[in-house]
């Protein structure tokens, strides 16, 4: 089958070389840049959006919303966003108000502010991996070092392993993503706490999949009272079905948000944003239940892959991370062929699937079982790999 197309052309991401001539800053030279694939398929399942589109109700909303702004457009918009906060602080609970919370153009843009204030030359920031790569490289796009501690055999941290890792190398800010990004778990507060009490700079618990996590899996947010150097990031791009506004937001002492102040571009969220993030909030129940629907998806797609014999993560997040296989992207491959689009992440050997819609779950499914079956003979389940150990 040929490949299929891309739904941007000039989507960044596609691994592109920069050109030589350009008087590039020198530690960027060679590095690639972050993409998933955006590739036209019929089901895709590698970017852990909330497949349920909004309802008619919530698109009016939106769209009274950006008409209500759209009469004061040639002015700028609130540059501190103190409606929106304010919503997202009801809407988080935990007694925050809206000096406590920060929103910017997804949480990326959080975290690059966050390293912005926080990192920057001759600082560093840990982070346990296998995680979201885009600790990472906002990391190193903003003069950071990164030091890549390492995860136990079952994906999740030691208290003790995890203190010794802060306590060799001092970082600046530490990163735990809890539910994790790949591999799918929710961190105990025991774990947080500790790193909260060992770390010298700041800790930035990142919970973009939080509502996704199973019962009694705990928040950060319980414990910014103690912890004045806690952050907890959040995003409206996965439970709220609200990839596309590009809505991130954190919540910390109100002296970590006036240190942001210090970065954050004036202006940097728009009136548009502002509008539509908060139509959203207000018809919070809508995506919410749609939350319901996929971890109930994702339960279902862990004892199915669990029965065809293959190793899953336990997954608190809206995705599971499945294998091990010899050739991991061979069965992406053969996926893809098949009109089912996974992602390549986690450690080698190993595929990330998003909880879809229960077509989608039929189609990866039926996709997957040939492929195991017959189609790929190398998709036998092999050992686990050997954990990596903490590098700078
Ligand atoms: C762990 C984690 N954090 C943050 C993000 C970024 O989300 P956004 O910038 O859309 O808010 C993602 C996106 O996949 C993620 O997996």
């Amino acid at each position: 089958m040929s490949r299929p197309a891309s739904r941007s052309q000039r989507s960044a991401g596609e691994g592109g070389q920069i050109a030589q001539w350009l008087p590039l800053r020198p530690d960027l030279a060679g590095r690639a840049a972050y993409g998933a694939p955006q590739l036209d398929v019929p089901v895709r399942l590698n970017t852990n959006e909330n497949p349920y589109p909004p309802s008619p109700e919530l698109i009016r909303a939106i769209a009274d919303a950006v008409t209500g702004v759209a009469g004061a457009l040639n002015r700028y918009p609130d540059r501190d966003a103190v409606a929106l906060r304010t919503d997202l602080a009801a809407y988080l609970g935990h007694g925050l108000g809206w000096r406590q919370v920060w929103a910017a153009n997804g949480s990326n843009e959080v975290i690059q502010q966050l390293l912005q204030a926080f990192g920057g030359p001759g600082r560093t920031a840990i982070g346990f991996e296998p995680s979201y790569g885009m600790h990472p490289l906002i990391a190193r796009a903003t003069a950071t070092g990164w030091v890549s501690g390492a995860r136990e055999t079952d994906f999740g941290l030691d208290p003790g392993r995890t203190v010794r890792a802060i306590d060799d190398h001092r970082p600046d800010l530490v990163f735990l993503t809890s539910p994790n990004n790949p591999t799918g778990g929710a961190l105990p507060l025991a774990v947080i706490e500790a790193v909260c009490d060992a770390a010298p700079g700041m800790v930035v618990v990142d919970e973009a999949y939080a509502e996704f996590a199973r019962d009694g899996a705990p928040t950060a947010l319980a414990l910014l009272p103690r912890h004045p150097r806690l952050v907890v990031t959040r995003t409206m791009s996965k439970a709220f079905a609200l990839a596309g506004a590009r809505v991130g937001y954190l919540a910390a002492d109100p002296a970590v948000i006036e240190a942001l102040l210090l970065v954050r571009l004036p202006y940097h969220l728009s009136a548009l944003t502002q509008a539509v993030a908060r139509a959203a909030l207000a018809h919070a129940a809508e995506p919410l239940a749609t939350v319901q629907a996929l971890r109930a998806e994702r339960d279902r797609l862990v004892s199915w892959l669990r029965g065809r014999g293959l190793a899953v993560a336990d997954s608190d997040a809206n995705f599971v991370l499945f294998g091990e296989f010899g050739d991991a992207h061979a069965i992406w491959r053969a996926l893809l062929e098949r009109g089912v689009l996974v992602r390549e992440a986690g450690p080698p050997g190993w595929l990330r699937v998003s909880a879809g819609t229960p077509a989608e779950m039929d189609a990866f499914r039926g996709a997957l079982l040939p492929v195991l079956d017959a189609a790929c003979p190398q998709a036998r389940p092999v050992g686990r790999p050997a954990r990596t150990e903490a590098r700078p």
